[in-house]
């Protein structure tokens, strides 16, 4: 848990970002090595996903490429051994966006890759809503993976039913992304797919730009940690918890103890992937004093299925 001294420094690092003038919003690198080939056969895609939304476009995306006959392997991106990643001839990378940016816990393993250089990337984002900053979110990745010698050749955001639970989970945002993800986003995806592979074969590269976006700033805020002081209970119910592990394995830093029903605040990224993924409701969290549900409950009370690419009917 935050000390109340460290809560004032990120307080006025805050203030500062968000005086921070928009040439903040603008940056980019100015060259690329040349890309390694112009014919990918193995391709890396590695993904990080809460609820589902980017694992399932990222599993799209390997379809499509296996449908080209390429060698392709999906991963988990937490679970992957980095000195893997020089030995593929393009890299895509996939994660939602949370609080305004690239989720922490991913953007801490892009900084630690080995070199990549030459090699073609990729990255996408999944989203809730407008305004999500997705685009430099996005960019984000890229900018990581271009610092390794990566060399960016595709860039996309895919909207969706947002994951983010409040507490009656009825905002604007929620139910206008309802039936989202829909065949106008599988289309997304499919070119996203298509012109990466087609800029490759032209060895065209594209820019990390940056846009201005209204809510950029907001990335610079201890979200996370302000969110925290919001959750006044976050814990386990003994007597619901059917010790299945999953919200053990879905917490990106093993924050969450549901066999002594303790979570260590101070380690908890605050993602909701443990309220989010329980299948007992036995995550118990509390923000401004009103209780919270998880995603798929809430799926569930309002009879919500998330439709699925025709190419999951036929692709192993
Ligand atoms: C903690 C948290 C923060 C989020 N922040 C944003 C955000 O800043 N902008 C946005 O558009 N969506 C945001 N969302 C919604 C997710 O980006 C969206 O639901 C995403 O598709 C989830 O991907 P997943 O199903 O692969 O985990 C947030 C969701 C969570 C749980
Ligand atoms: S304890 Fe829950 S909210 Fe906190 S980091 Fe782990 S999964 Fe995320
Ligand atoms: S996900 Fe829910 S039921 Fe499973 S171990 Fe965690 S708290 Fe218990």
């Amino acid at each position: 848990m935050d000390t109340r001294r460290d809560f004032i420094k990120k307080s006025a690092v805050m203030g500062a970002a968000l005086c921070t003038p928009l040439s903040l919003t603008c940056e980019g690198l100015a060259a690329y090595p040349d890309l390694k080939t112009r014919s990918p056969k193995k391709v890396l895609i590695l993904w990080y996903s809460q609820t589902g939304h980017t694992q399932r476009y990222a599993r799209l995306i390997g379809c499509i490429l296996k449908g080209k006959k390429l060698t392709v392997d999906e991963r988990e991106i937490q679970d992957t051994d980095k000195e893997i990643l020089p030995g593929y001839d393009l890299i895509i990378i996939g994660t939602p966006v949370f609080y305004y940016d690239t989720p922490s816990n991913i953007s801490d393993w892009l900084e630690t890759i080995p070199s990549i250089k030459g090699t073609p990337v990729a990255a996408f984002v999944s989203f809730g809503g407008p305004e999500g900053n997705q685009h430099n979110a996005s960019c984000h990745i890229l900018k990581i993976l271009a610092e390794k010698g990566g060399v960016p050749v595709g860039r996309d955001a895919f909207r969706n039913i947002p994951s983010y639970p409040t507490p009656k989970w009825d905002s604007a945002n929620q139910r206008s992304g309802q039936h989202l993800p829909n065949a106008v986003t599988f289309a997304q995806v499919r070119r996203f797919t298509a012109h990466t592979l087609e800029r490759i074969s032209r060895g065209e590269t594209i820019p990390i730009g940056y846009e201005f976006a209204l809510r950029e700033p907001l990335r610079f805020l201890p979200l996370p940690s302000l969110n925290k002081r919001l959750m006044n209970r976050h814990t386990v119910d003994a007597s619901k918890c059917i010790s299945c592990g999953t919200c053990v394995r879905k917490c990106p830093t093993k924050a969450i103890n549901p066999y002594n029903q303790t979570v260590d605040r101070g380690k908890c990224l605050a993602c909701f992937g443990c309220l989010n993924n329980c299948p007992a409701g036995a995550v118990v969290m509390e923000y401004g004093g009103k209780p919270l549900y998880g995603f798929f409950e809430y799926l569930k009370r309002n009879s919500i299925t998330i439709m699925e690419p025709e190419e999951f009917k036929t692709c192993t």
